[in-house]
């Protein structure tokens, strides 16, 4: 059985990007992510910081707005207006969930979709749906990634079952496109699905992303098959753990990520690779 290291692989991909990056500044390009938090959500404060410190890492400037939770739609609005048409910004990320009185929707349709490092505008999902080029959403788009440098180099994707559990706008659904996108047999089941065992069983590869701790037991795993948890949830004892029973499923996987250290770190190294993807295509002239 492999465990899938998120953590090594996360960590490749950043050391990729820094090279990189060291390149474009020499031809005076450099990469600029702005990151909005409005209000003070601890879990979304330590996300923030996290992806400041990654741009820090990799050579990017970040441009931090942390705004009052009294902030008005309006005033983000405005704030993200700007951001867009400031040419020395290539990705604006506006972390979630905003408060109450701020909608969601609202400010990911305001957001360029060539600076939506997010991967949440519509024009965006709508190019993955269709296989046009665009920006594809963080996690899934990690999770591709470990599937194609976790496992030995001879496994293919291409004409495998794949089963995703969940059908969130940011994780299932672009999940299911990018498996397609990579020819398997795609199913997406969620809490409507009849027989959740028996179609997870028919899974070589299964993937995981509903957000409940444990749902996922040894009775929803095929004999071999490639685990993906996506899940990040606490325990009755406050650990993080994921939607899948990791002790009991490991035995029966070929392969499997940890939680935490598999999918998580991935999210980050994909923002950071939308980032420098936006900066190229903003620098185009200049590059050429
Ligand atoms: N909140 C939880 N996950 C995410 C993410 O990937 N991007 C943003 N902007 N907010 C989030």
């Amino acid at each position: 059985m492999t465990i899938i290291d998120g953590k090594l692989i996360s960590q490749q991909i950043k050391d990729e990007l820094k090279e990189k990056t060291a390149l474009l500044k020499e031809k005076g390009v450099e990469v600029t992510l702005a990151v909005i938090l409005v209000g003070e959500d601890p879990a979304s404060q330590v996300y923030v910081r996290n992806k400041k410190k990654a741009c820090e890492y990799i050579g990017y400037r970040s441009l931090s707005y942390e705004l009052p939770a009294t902030t008005s739609q309006e005033e983000l609005l405005k704030l993200i207006d700007e951001l867009n048409n400031r040419k020395d910004v290539d990705g604006i990320l506006v972390q979630m969930p905003v408060p109450e009185h701020i909608n969601e929707k609202a400010v990911i349709d305001a957001i360029d979709p060539a600076k939506d490092v997010d991967g949440f505008h519509p024009m965006n999902v709508g190019a993955l749906c269709i296989g046009e080029k665009g920006f594809v959403s963080c996690t899934p788009a990690g999770v591709i990634q470990l599937l194609k440098r976790g496992l030995p180099s001879d496994y293919s994707i291409s004409g495998k079952e794949c089963v995703i559990v969940g059908r969130s706008n940011i994780v299932g659904k672009p999940m299911s496109l990018l498996m397609l996108r990579e020819n398997a047999t795609v199913t997406v089941a969620h809490s409507r699905t009849k027989n959740l065992e028996e179609v997870c069983k028919r899974a070589d590869i299964l993937i995981a992303a509903v957000g409940r701790a444990g749902m996922i037991t040894a009775d929803h795993v095929k004999e071999g098959a490639v685990v993906i948890d996506v899940g990040i949830n606490r325990n009755a004892d406050g650990k993080l753990c994921g939607d899948v029973l990791y002790d009991e499923v490991k035995d029966k996987a070929f392969a499997i990520t940890p939680v935490p250290g598999g999918v998580g770190p991935m999210t980050i190294a994909m923002l950071m690779n939308n980032c420098y993807e936006a900066a190229l295509m903003h620098n185009a002239d200049l590059l050429k």
